[in-house]
Order: C-alpha cells, then sequence, then structure tokens
C-alpha cells in the first residue's frame, strides 16, 4: 500500500489513451490498493490509473458520503454502452490544480467492466456517481473536464496556470 504521485496538467501522460488490461495479476491488485490510498489521501472520489502514470484502464470511485463507511468500487475496462439525459455540474479533478468549473454530462449512464476479481459487472447509475464514471473514463481516453469548457475559459486557465508555476520556479542563481 502507497500513496502514488499524482500527475497533473498539462502532464503530456493524462493525454496518452490507457491500454486495456489483459492480466488481472498481482501487480494489477498492487495499483489498485495504491490507487485507493492515493484518492482516499488526496481527498478525492474518484481516480484513473493513468492518473499516477500506470496508463492501463482501471477506474475507482467512491462516493459515499463522509459519515458512511468507505465504499470503494473498481472498475477495469469500463465502457459506456449507453447513456442519456443531462445534467450540469461543478467539476474538479486531482489533477487539473486549483480549477473548477461547471460540466455538461449525461444524466445516467450505464457502464460495463469487470471487478477486481475479473467478473463481469453492469452499472447503472445516475447524478454523482454516473458524472464520476464518465470524468474518469474520459482521463483513460486522454482527455480531461477542461476539454469539456470554452477555449476561452481553457485560455484563461492556462494563463494563470502559467504563472503560477512560474512563481513556484525557485531562482537559479
Ligand atoms: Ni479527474
Amino acid at each position: 500500500m502507497a500513496v502514488r504521485k499524482i500527475l497533473t496538467y498539462p502532464d503530456e501522460v493524462l493525454r496518452k489513451p490507457a491500454e486495456p488490461v489483459a492480466d488481472i495479476d498481482g501487480r494489477l491488485q498492487q495499483l489498485i490498493n495504491d490507487m485507493a490510498d492515493t484518492m482516499y489521501h488526496a481527498p478525492g472520489i474518484g481516480l484513473a490509473g493513468n492518473q499516477v502514470g500506470a496508463p492501463c484502464r482501471v477506474i475507482i470511485f467512491d462516493v459515499s458520503a463522509k459519515d458512511e463507511p468507505r465504499d470503494l468500487c473498481v472498475v477495469i475496462n469500463p465502457e459506456i454502452i449507453e447513456s442519456g439525459g443531462e445534467v450540469a455540474s461543478e467539476e474538479g479533478c486531482l489533477s487539473v490544480v486549483d480549477y473548477s468549473a461547471e460540466i455538461k454530462r449525461a444524466q445516467f449512464v450505464t457502464v460495463k467492466g469487470f471487478d477486481r476479481e475479473g467478473n463481469p459487472v453492469l452499472l447503472k447509475k445516475e447524478g454523482l456517481p454516473a458524472i464520476v464514471l464518465q470524468h474518469e473514463i474520459d482521463h483513460l481516453n486522454g482527455k480531461l473536464f477542461i476539454d469539456h469548457i470554452s477555449r476561452l475559459k481553457r485560455e484563461l486557465y492556462k494563463r494563470r496556470l502559467r504563472k503560477k508555476l512560474k512563481e513556484k520556479r525557485p531562482r537559479r542563481l
């Protein structure tokens, strides 16, 4: 178990589509355990494999309330097979520092994939878990939530981030 480093925009790894998982082996279980540690530590409610530099199609999420017991959900090779409706909500991302924006998503989705034991799963979700599933599956396809906002808003964010990174850079004497 270990907390891994979360890659942040504009890291190019986040832009590469992740590869399907071929073997659900010990290495993958280790990755899932580390991803859970990393997500809860952050804290966040969802994480995709490529966010911790593992370019494979695994997502995890936990949308349980703070006063409820943890409810970790793992989906390997997730695929949206049905979606409908529309909902707009404020989204942020562990890989997009200091930014959130209102994003339109499908209101409900049906996702198929496998659990960590390799059993096929079919998730029918609405509301927050549906939004999280779409957000995390976007990650596996190299897409970030800021790709859903207007070009102008994205440029403003990039400018702000560049400024921030510049300020952070230590002076070389
Ligand atoms: Ni994210």
